[in-house]
């Protein structure tokens, strides 16, 4: 299974949910592999430096590629919006981070419009919210509404704004411990379903 964190936007947590999300499977013992899609690399760096994942050059057996994605587009260009429509044709679950404020969503909106118009029939799209600040008149509004205005149904386990996300980077999985951590595996196994 190809799971593709996506965003026309930078810094939504592209990055941060794949590196989570391939922590929780392999800690489930499941065969994961990273696909890193993004020029930066900074998902490779991770794998091979932090999280000890396997690349998917290293192991192409892997039964769960976690594919990131860069931001920072401009999906008008052409050969941009070509990298994207094939990544989209070969993805089994297209993840669509988003933020939740009016801005954030907004930006989300392109890449939905391409998820919905080159995703394969047999494969799911959902939006992922992250960041979220619950006690936020931004972080109280209905995720289900908020979903509506893409038409891509929003997954019901979302991420809070948690410094045990942000320091997942630097420290992996052991940093991400108690309820943090039980978001994230009840995340990666919906996202599995
Ligand atoms: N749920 C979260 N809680 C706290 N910090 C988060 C969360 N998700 C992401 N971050 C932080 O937000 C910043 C941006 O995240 P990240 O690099 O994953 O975004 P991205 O979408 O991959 O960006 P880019 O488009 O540049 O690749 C990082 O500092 C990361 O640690
Ligand atoms: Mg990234």
């Amino acid at each position: 299974m190809h799971i593709a964190f996506l965003n026309q936007k930078g810094g939504v947590g592209k990055s941060t949910v794949a590196l989570l999300v391939a922590s929780a499977l392999k800690s489930a013992s499941l065969p994961v592999a990273i696909d890193d899609q993004d020029p930066q690399g900074s998902l490779s760096w991770w794998a091979q430096n932090v999280g000890q994942v396997p690349l998917m050059s290293n192991f192409p057996e892997a039964e769960v590629v976690i594919i990131d994605t860069p931001g920072h587009l401009d999906l008008d260009k052409k050969g941009i919006r070509d990298k994207f429509v094939d990544l989209i044709k070969r993805a089994d679950r297209l993840i669509l981070v988003t933020e939740m404020s009016p801005m954030a969503f907004h930006g989300t909106i392109p890449m939905a419009e391409l998820i919905k118009e080159y995703k394969r029939p047999s494969a799911k799209s959902k939006l992922l919210f992250n960041k979220v600040r619950s006690n936020t008149i931004v972080g109280k509004q209905s995720q289900k509404a908020l979903a509506a205005q893409v038409n891509i149904s929003a997954l019901t386990n979302f991420l809070p704004l948690a410094s045990a996300y942000d320091l997942a980077s630097s420290l992996g999985w052991k940093s991400v411990v108690g309820k943090d951590r039980a978001r994230v595996v009840n995340l990666a196994m919906e996202i599995l379903k």
